[in-house]
């Protein structure tokens, strides 16, 4: 068995691993629904190009059988999807292609690194924690199917109000300073987190866009909505928020809050007016108020995961902002 960097060849082997291997645990884990939807190419595409370099195959002679996939934003990055075909699992597969990965991430300087994975897959938990990563908080996905459109509730009736503008729709020096103000946004959140290549991969591989949050004409946040389907059997029309950050200039730092339902609602605004029927908010547990808002819009918690990060490498997000971030 030899270990090598993932190439865009590798697609197809990768898809039919992931599709053995996660429904052989999804068996074991005792889930009735089994099947696992088949990744768009599109989707696949974008995993594979998001950072190749900290990405690894395992291979024998007849081709790979086992990948582990690395996605890397500035200083911050994650690990997966992740999988071994049944047969060759047990024997070190695993645990070999996520030191190599972790060692790569790790000589391009990351200073945060973890994963999420399955609360209920004992035996990921048992993998990760053999392999040094800690348990940090759960992740929930919210989601709203909208049958009758947008209900009425409005934005909160005092407080500030913010302004959303599509980084897709700038161009030329416009569109440079959206990028600028991604990377300065999320490095308020965390120092050396940057966003700016998931948002032109996003835009590159055509999977969705970025809104860029404005209050008094001041950026002050921005969220990356994927809005194309993941798998082959879903239809078009749902948008999924992986990402929303939000960091109050001096003197609106009380009001964050209400900033944040604004933002929430100005998204739903957009995307549910241009014709998506259902929205996904992935939903870090720390922030509680994401959490709160959207269970008061009439969003149902419908999946989990657990986030666990390598215990030298854990997530230190400032205080006082919001990160809502999805690591799978
Ligand atoms: C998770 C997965 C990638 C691990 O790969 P693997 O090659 O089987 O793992 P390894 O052989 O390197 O095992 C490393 C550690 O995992 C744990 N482990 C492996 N098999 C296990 C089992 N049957 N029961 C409990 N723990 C097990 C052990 O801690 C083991 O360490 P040890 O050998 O020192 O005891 C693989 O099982 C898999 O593809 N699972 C299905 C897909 C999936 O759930 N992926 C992870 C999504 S986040």
């Amino acid at each position: 068995m030899s270990i090598r960097g993932v190439q865009r060849e590798d697609a197809g082997r990768i898809r039919r691993i992931m599709k053995v291997a996660f429904e052989d645990e999804y068996r074991r884990m005792g889930l009735k629904q089994t099947r696992l939807p088949t990744m768009t190419d599109q989707l696949l595409g974008f995993y594979l190009d998001r950072t190749p370099e900290c990405s690894f195959v395992a291979e024998k002679k007849g081709g790979p059988i086992g990948f582990c996939l690395a996605c890397r934003w500035g200083t911050t990055a994650w690990l997966g999807p992740i999988a071994v075909l049944p047969p060759a699992q047990g024997t070190g597969i695993g645990r070999a292609m996520v030191e190599t990965s972790i060692t790569a991430l790790k000589d391009a300087g990351v200073t945060t690194l973890g994963l999420e994975t399955m609360p209920r897959s004992y035996r990921n938990l048992q993998f990760y924690s053999q392999l040094g990563m800690r348990f940090e908080q759960m992740t929930l996905d919210m989601s709203h199917f909208y049958k009758n459109g947008l209900s009425d509730e409005g934005a909160p009736e005092s407080g500030p109000g913010l302004e959303l503008e599509s980084v897709a729709g700038t161009a030329g020096a416009e569109r440079e300073s959206a990028l600028q103000s991604i990377t300065a946004i999320s490095g308020e959140v965390s120092e050396g987190l940057d966003y700016r290549s998931d948002v032109e991969l996003a835009e590159r591989h055509r999977l969705g866009e970025t809104v860029l949050a404005f209050l008094d004409g001041r950026p002050v946040g921005f969220a990356i909505i994927h809005t194309e389907p993941y798998a082959k059997e879903e239809t078009h029309g749902t948008a999924r928020v992986n990402t929303l950050l939000l960091v109050p200039p001096s003197g609106s730092e009380g009001h964050l809050d209400q900033l944040l339902e604004s933002m929430i609602i100005g998204i739903e605004r957009r995307f549910i007016t241009d014709g998506y029927d259902a929205m996904i908010f992935r939903v870090p547990v720390r922030y509680h108020s994401a959490r709160d808002i959207l269970l008061r819009r009439n969003f149902m918690i419908n999946h989990s995961d657990v986030r666990m990060s390598c215990r030298d490498l854990p997530e230190s997000d400032n205080r006082g902002v919001i990160h809502l971030s999805k690591w799978e």
